[in-house]
């Protein structure tokens, strides 16, 4: 490594300066009078000082100071807001490290900058997609109001159908603001789970007769792995979970088979934890669009192209549910084959 404090510097320049200043003085001694080492090395101890003294102070003064006063700006910008300034011997520290110091620096802000860049993109991208959910239902009811001004009222033939209609744009737009609402308080960690022992199995037998009535009405079958389940035991909030149930299973009915359709749930005993899997024969997922399905408002190509499909937010909370019980979730799927949404819970 380099030393290249202000002392060490002089040094090498005092050095330097009187090694050259001997040579020439030798030589000029030699030819106009006679060599002389006495006088030489006086003359050289002499300017070695004089040289030494001057550089140091000349660095000191002019070039340390001010990186110093750079270095330290920079030092105190490098720390957390709030946190006591240490003392610092910025006499030791030389150009190297102040160079070290400011390269790190320099990282960090460019990694920050990246993070801000990409927040800034998702931020844009959110905002498009509230808009690009809200719009359709705002227009309808606009639409059927309207209409019903103008006259549609008093027809009989319409009058009811379209307040049908305003009715589930309202809900639709109810559902899309309260799952909003949902993944917003998770992400700030506003909701404290409420963690109770219950048994998993009876909560899922509660969400297929909730979910019969669409189930059926879709020719689709819901079934636990094996018929006469025992009870399996876990410690969560109980409502939540409920809520990640009914969200894989309405997306096993939405999304499953046409013909032949099946939900099946089943439980693994994994040590410290249960395993859930939801599994379905449907569509399934592409593999470049299984990262993204747990994004808030994201549809999968086919999903979108069939419009069956609700607002892309049911997966995003899922996880948020997931991970606020320091769980985790994934997912397997095969195009054509089916789906696999497989979850843990701490077994009590
Ligand atoms: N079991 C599944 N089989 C195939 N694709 C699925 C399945 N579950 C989810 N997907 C895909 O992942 C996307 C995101 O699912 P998610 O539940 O977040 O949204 P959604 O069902 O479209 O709307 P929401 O749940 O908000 O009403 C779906 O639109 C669909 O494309
Ligand atoms: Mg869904």
């Amino acid at each position: 490594m380099n030393h290249t404090d202000p002392g060490q510097l002089a040094l090498k320049a005092a050095f330097l300066v009187t090694v050259i200043f001997s040579f020439l003085f030798g030589v000029l001694m030699e030819v106009f009078f006679e060599f002389k080492i006495l006088p030489l090395i006086i003359i050289d101890v002499l300017l070695f000082t004089f040289v030494f003294l001057v550089f140091r102070y000349t660095l000191e003064k002019f070039i340390y100071q001010k990186i110093r006063l750079i270095y330290k700006t920079i030092y105190n910008l490098k720390r957390p807001k709030g946190t006591k300034s240490e003392k610092r011997d910025y006499e030791m520290n030389s150009i190297e490290n102040a160079n070290k110091e400011v390269s790190e620096w320099a990282e960090k802000k460019k990694t920050e900058i990246e993070e801000l860049k990409k927040a800034e993109i998702y931020r844009r991208e959110f905002l498009g997609n509230i808009y690009h959910e809200l719009k359709n239902p705002i227009f309808n009811i606009q639409g059927y109001v309207l209409t019903l001004l103008d006259g549609g009222l008093e027809d009989p033939t319409i009058n009811r159908e379209y307040l049908i209609r305003t009715k589930k744009s309202i809900n639709r737009m109810i559902s899309i603001v309260e799952d909003l609402e949902t993944i917003s308080n998770l992400e700030i960690s506003q909701i404290q789970m409420k963690m109770v022992r219950f048994d998993v199995v009876e909560l899922t037998r509660e969400v297929f007769d909730f979910l019969e009535f669409k189930a059926k009405k879709k020719k689709k079958e819901l079934m636990l792995a094996s018929k006469d389940e025992k009870p399996v035991f876990v410690i969560a909030d109980k409502n939540w979970i409920r809520q990640v149930m009914v969200n894989l299973v309405d997306n096993s009915i939405k999304y499953g088979s046409s013909k032949d359709g099946k939900t099946k749930v089943s439980f693994f005993d994994m040590d410290e934890n249960i395993l859930i899997e939801v599994t379905d024969n449907g569509s399934g997922v592409a593999p470049d669009e299984i990262p993204r399905v747990f994004e808030r408002f994201y549809r999968t190509h086919d999903a979108r192209s069939r419009e069956k499909s609700g607002s892309g937010l049911g997966l995003s909370i899922v996880k948020h549910i997931i991970e606020a019980h320091d769980q985790t979730i994934n997912v397997r799927s095969s195009l054509g084959v089916g789906t696999t949404f497989a979850f843990t819970l701490k077994k009590v």
